[in-house]
């Protein structure tokens, strides 16, 4: 089996000597791969390797364990499980220690099952103890009783601080690194299809169900899987952020909102659309979607190397809030609406996330309580929305209208690189595509 398709050995190491380098030679590290989960008796969960440990290791598999101890003559000892033909029969091949010695670039490979007899020693003499605070439980209680039991011994020292390792990994991973944006521009070119797919379906369909089904398929057959539940919201189902019963009739006089993305060797695509079932917008319907498709041109114009992660968010607000004013869903000035935070009633989320190995990926949005500067190589979402209500105020055409356009976008120095930009947005190329 395996670590992970496309796995590059080189790309890993140096994740780990990295994360090696910041802690220093007092520091061991430890990191446990995702138990299985079931679902119910002997159905587990499909598989999900936890992505700080798939980010550092590779390997797509449960019962393994890292251990770093830089400045060691074995710096990276990793456990895992042996290979054993009778549980392979039933639970599939596993990569096996010979397999990692080959595969990985680790320094030493053990059976998982020496684990609690090596752990102490590689545990010993070092002062901190990083590992992934709240993130396994079971493992986190392990570590603990283990360092525990080495204070009542006299031959051995167990770290005295216990350091989360989250903070440090997690920065390392907002950056992405030349095969992390391949992947990504895998993920994105794979959800791209499966988008204009389900735009081209919806002229036949009757039901949301048909668009998922539609959009599962485009990743399935590309040997992806969805990256979070999508949502297909026809009409105003579109008004629940959350929706994703996908199950309701199509009105052909509606649009429907899509937000789906698959994930390739971990890595997401988020991507939202939202068009007309019959192919053709109606004039309310174009009005309100092109104030979401310019809010969304200049926040993506705002995501630039150096700017404030809060720009794109503000650049898409005072743009929303300017075509609520000159539609009359909002009066006064722009600026009023936006100190006394009006265009919440029809915005009530922020304008994307960083977007990686989780679809809302890891990394501190704010440093020092400021917003943080944009670099090179961080990816994020934008994705501006508007969701009309049926107040008594609003008039009956804009009356439960659900719109959000949603990008995935690289920050480079030659400015935003939409990583999804294949799937048809503006009014014409819809209209134009479902044609
Ligand atoms: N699909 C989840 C999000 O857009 O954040
Ligand atoms: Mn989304
Ligand atoms: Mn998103």
């Amino acid at each position: 089996m395996d670590p992970t398709p496309n796995f590059d050995a080189e790309a890993h190491l140096k994740r780990r000597q990295r994360l090696m380098a910041e802690v220093g030679d007092d520091a061991v590290v430890a990191i446990a791969a995702a138990p299985v989960k079931l679902r119910n008796n002997d159905a587990p969960y499909p598989y999900r390797q936890d992505s700080d440990f798939l980010y550092l290791t590779g390997l797509n598999e449960p019962e393994a364990v890292l251990v770093l101890t830089p400045g060691a003559k074995v710096e990276q000892t990793f456990f895992l499980r042996a290979s054993d033909p009778d549980k392979e029969r039933w639970d599939g091949a596993r990569l096996g220690i010979e397999g990692a010695k080959e595969v990985l670039g680790m320094d030493a490979v053990f059976d998982i099952e020496t684990l609690d007899a090596k752990l102490p020693g590689l545990m010993s003499h070092r002062s901190k103890l990083y590992y992934l605070m709240g993130q396994h439980q079971q493992f986190e209680q392990h570590l603990n009783e283990l360092r525990a039991d080495m204070h009542q011994r006299s031959d051995m020292a167990g770290p005295t601080t216990v350091v989360s390792l989250q903070p440090l990994l997690h920065e390392q991973r907002l950056i992405k690194s030349a095969d992390e944006i391949k992947h990504m521009k895998r993920a994105a070119a794979i959800s791209s299809q499966a988008m204009q797919h389900a735009m081209t379906r919806a002229l036949s369909a009757s039901n949301e169900t048909e668009l998922h089904a539609t959009l599962l398929h485009t990743f399935t057959e590309h040997g992806a899987v969805p990256a979070y539940q999508p949502i297909v919201a026809g009409g105003e189902r579109a008004l629940v952020l959350h929706y994703v019963t996908n199950n309701q009739a199509l009105n052909p006089d509606a649009l429907v909102l899509i937000d789906a993305g698959c994930e390739v060797c971990g890595y997401a695509a988020d991507i939202s659309r939202t068009f007309p079932v019959s192919g053709r917008f109606t004039d309310a319907q174009k009005a309100l979607y092109e104030v979401v498709l310019t809010a969304q041109a200049r926040a993506i114009e705002a995501v630039q190397v150096g700017a404030s992660y809060h720009a794109f968010h503000e650049a898409a607000v005072a743009a929303l809030t300017e075509g609520l004013i000159e539609l009359g869903l909002l009066s006064g000035s722009v600026d009023d609406n936006i100190a006394q935070a009006h265009y919440r009633r029809f915005y009530m989320h922020k304008t994307g996330h960083w977007l990686g190995l989780d679809v809302h990926d890891v990394g501190d949005y704010r440093i020092d309580e400021q917003w943080r500067v944009l670099e090179p190589n961080m990816v994020l979402t934008v994705e501006p929305g508007l969701y009309i209500d049926h107040g008594d105020d609003i008039p009956p055409e804009f009356r439960g209208i659900g719109i959000r356009i949603e990008d995935d976008v690289r920050i480079t120095r030659q400015g935003p690189e939409v990583l999804s930009r294949e799937v048809p947005k503006t009014i014409e190329e819809i209209e134009r595509w479902m044609a």
